[in-house]
């Protein structure tokens, strides 16, 4: 047997995001955002779910509080609907909406839960996508006003904001693939789209310091694989590199050097001169916090026929797979190391940029779970998942990375965006007739970590 410990002030939380949970889809003066309009046109999603109910958090918010207080989070983090706030995105406030968000800061701060707040989890307002979205460079600064409006209300109890979740999803899988709404499928449309992102979390920051009633810390959360070549020929090793390129300095480059890798790619010469303007890059390097979100690592092959990249993924065999990914535990020490070694190899002498806190905002496995003749939920893999990846995160803590905290993806099941309500994430099982919610046996391991501070292994 083996244990370990993390530091006395390690937080422990949670993680869930608006759209996914709220439901009340059409309530109290709330607009549509683009997931409303992409999940009611048919054939977006797995059997045309839609996230209209969902797990009614907007209604339920008191018991899930209860529940997080159950299992013992430190922290909460959350993402606010932009449109239940602003419908047409700038402009009017939607009071009914604001008041929402009260009601949910207010209850975690009685039960000691410290509220981490997201901006921006994907659901753009459609008002917004009306005039172009993200390709259009002035929902950055409509979303810099969005963030005063929220800080302006919330921020004399809330202390942490994050501005996005995972900008490279937002712009790759809603501009590019085309899975994730707004639906659009032109890569230079993406490109644009990331910029106009990135961007906006510049001038959000200034606008959130701005308008706080406190100090606050601002941060935003990335999504990052590993990326490892399918074999050891030079194609393919090459091809990785463009592929971490794409996925990884793509997202790092700009918040923590404020330079851009984009010059890299053919493409990027083209784009760069079209949409990036001079001090863009100079805004977007003052992080107090970075939130990683790890799932699982990138083989990679080379492919001509791949725009961009000239790389494909490749499952590889060897590891068990979740049925949305490959489970790779070392993967988030590799992501977490990596960070620091490349951008922060040494302690700043004053010139470099600070170095912000480090956490893993989202981390978790879908599972097939269900309740059992007895009403428990044995979710095995979940607890096995959780444990190897934890171990990981503590070993990078032992090289040196100082990571902050680790929210769970995630607290409840919810709508899991295209692939509607099949995988189910939650260390909380919810039925989805009922809405019951019935703690799984990953949460009360969950909660025996966070009283520990540790586990045994
Ligand atoms: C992340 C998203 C989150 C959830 C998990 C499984 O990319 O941020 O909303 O869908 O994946």
């Amino acid at each position: 047997m083996q244990k370990i410990t993390f530091p006395k002030d390690f937080i422990w939380g949670c993680a869930a995001s608006a759209y996914q949970v709220e439901g009340a889809w059409n309530e109290a003066g709330k607009g549509p955002s683009i997931w409303d309009t992409f999940v009611h046109k048919p054939g977006n999603i797995v059997d045309n779910q839609t996230a209209d109910v969902t797990v009614d958090h907007y209604h339920r918010y008191k018991e899930d509080i209860g529940l997080m207080k159950q299992l013992g989070l430190d922290a909460y983090r959350f993402s606010t609907s932009w449109s239940r706030v602003m419908p047409e995105g700038t402009g009017a406030v939607n009071k009914a909406g604001l008041d929402f968000y009260d009601r949910l800061v207010d209850e975690l701060l009685k039960q000691k839960i410290e509220p981490y707040i997201c901006l921006m989890h994907f659901d753009l307002p459609q008002a917004l996508q009306d005039k172009g979205g993200w390709i259009n460079r002035d929902t950055a600064n409509a979303f810099a006003e969005y963030a005063s409006v929220m800080a302006e209300h919330l921020s004399d109890r809330v202390k942490i904001w994050m501005t996005h979740n995972e900008p490279w999803v937002a712009a790759m899988a809603g501009h590019f693939s085309g899975e994730h709404a707004p639906g659009l499928t032109n890569p230079m449309d993406a490109f644009k789209a990331l910029h106009h992102i990135f961007l906006s979390h510049g001038l959000a920051d200034e606008a959130l310091r701005a308008s706080a009633k406190q100090p606050v810390k601002v941060g935003i959360t990335l999504n990052l694989n590993p990326v490892h070549p399918a074999s050891e020929s030079k194609r393919d090793r090459d091809a990785t590199r463009r592929m971490d390129t794409a996925l990884n300095r793509l997202q790092l480059d700009p918040f923590l050097k404020g330079t851009s890798p984009m010059q890299e790619f053919a493409i990027g010469k083209i784009l760069n001169k079209s949409f990036v303007k001079a001090g863009d890059f100079e805004k977007m390097h003052r992080l107090d916090l970075l939130g990683i979100n790890y799932y699982t690592r990138t083989v990679t092959k080379y492919d001509r026929k791949f725009p961009v990249v000239s790389a494909v993924q490749i499952q590889p065999e060897g590891n068990e797979y979740s049925g949305m990914w490959e489970i790779y535990p070392e993967g988030i020490f590799e992501v977490l190391t990596r960070v620091w070694k490349d951008y922060f190899p040494s302690p700043p002498t004053g010139t470099e940029v600070r170095a912000p806190e480090i956490m893993i905002t989202e981390n978790g496995v879908p599972v097939p779970d269900g309740l059992d003749f007895d009403g428990r939920v044995r979710d095995e893999r979940r607890i096995r998942y959780l444990s190897n990846h934890l171990i990981q995160v503590h070993l990078a803590m032992e090289a040196g990375v100082p990571v902050k905290g680790y929210f769970h993806w995630s607290l409840m099941d919810n709508f899991e965006w295209a692939l509607g309500y099949g995988p189910r994430f939650g260390l909380i099982y919810v039925d989805y007739q009922t809405l019951e919610r019935t703690i799984k046996d990953s949460g009360y391991w969950f909660a025996k970590v966070i009283q520990d501070n540790g586990f045994e292994f």
